[in-house]
């Protein structure tokens, strides 16, 4: 299939989709406290974007090749779970890290696709600090998106930026071109080395999506008594893994982040300086 491009109307219709996304998340964020169940974050979000904002939830019952049907309207992903965690009767209690992932469907068929972690109650210091330096992570990733750079220059930062932090960067989950199809080319790593992989040209829509943990980057499935659930991913070590997730498109001079809304945490300043925010120069 390749890379699509998407033509400016089209960019037009993926703002739109990266903004309910994203209000999904506004939306659940006073819910997400001490004993609420991931279940009840589900349900919240599947009548919000289906009765209130006319769209579909993409997740539910998206069954690529080798999986079963998921089961649910968004991904929650608790603690040593990686992603795709399946909402359940648990209820988040004081100190849990939760990412919820949310991928909206508009009526015209477009995808926005975004994920935030929450901190439930207080949270450790090492919980926090996880959360906030994955979320610079995915940042030193996305302003390196511009026409010419390459999807290496973006994994780079990414890992450098991890790995500097004391942390690992998954490797078998990566980023995606995102348009009428959930999962398009290219895949976007979060590792890897500058000037490789695919040149970015303006058109290109795509998510970045690190998956960041305390401890080792080993991954395997979530093993109950024998049962796999088919979809959720841990980590081996069981330390603590970190997700944040926007869709972006590449722009003539750099890059959009389409998935903002109002309660979108703001860009930190390494991205916004020189954008209106005073910058020293020399006398
Ligand atoms: N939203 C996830 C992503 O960022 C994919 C979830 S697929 C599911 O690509 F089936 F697990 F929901
Ligand atoms: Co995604
Ligand atoms: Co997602």
């Amino acid at each position: 299939m390749g890379i699509t491009l998407k033509s400016p109307a089209e960019i037009d219709a993926m703002r739109v989709a990266g903004r309910l996304a994203s209000e999904v998340l506004d939306f659940l964020t006073p819910h997400v406290m001490p004993g609420v169940t991931t279940l009840q974050i589900d349900t919240l979000a599947h009548d919000y974007m289906v009765n209130v904002q006319g769209t579909t939830p993409a997740t539910l019952n998206y069954s690529p090749p080798g999986y079963p049907p998921y089961p649910a309207s968004l991904c929650t992903s608790v603690n040593h779970e990686v992603c795709h965690g399946i909402p359940a009767e648990r209820p988040l209690k004081n100190g849990d890290i939760v990412n919820i992932d949310v991928t909206v469907i508009t009526k015209d068929g477009w995808h926005g696709d975004n994920s935030r972690m929450f901190v439930v109650g207080e949270g450790s210091i090492a919980a926090r600090r996880l959360c906030a330096l994955t979320f610079e992570a995915m940042w030193k990733g996305i302003v390196k998106v511009k026409p010419g750079a390459r999807l290496g220059d973006v994994g780079h930062a990414i890992q450098l930026f991890a790995e500097n932090s004391g942390f690992s960067v998954v490797r078998e989950f990566c980023g995606h071109g995102i348009g009428q199809r959930f999962h398009e080319e290219p895949q976007v790593l979060h590792y890897g080395r500058p000037g490789t992989l695919e040149e970015l040209v303006p058109g290109m829509v795509f998510t970045i999506e690190p998956m960041i943990n305390a401890g080792r980057r080993d991954i395997r499935e979530d093993r109950k008594g024998g049962h796999y659930d088919g979809w959720t991913i841990v980590t081996k070590d069981r330390s603590l893994s970190a997700q944040w997730e926007h869709t972006v498109v590449v722009t003539e001079t750099g890059y959009e982040v389409l998935t903002v809304s109002a309660g979108s945490p703001p860009a930190p300043a390494f991205a916004t300086a020189g954008y209106g925010t005073p910058v020293a120069v020399a006398a």
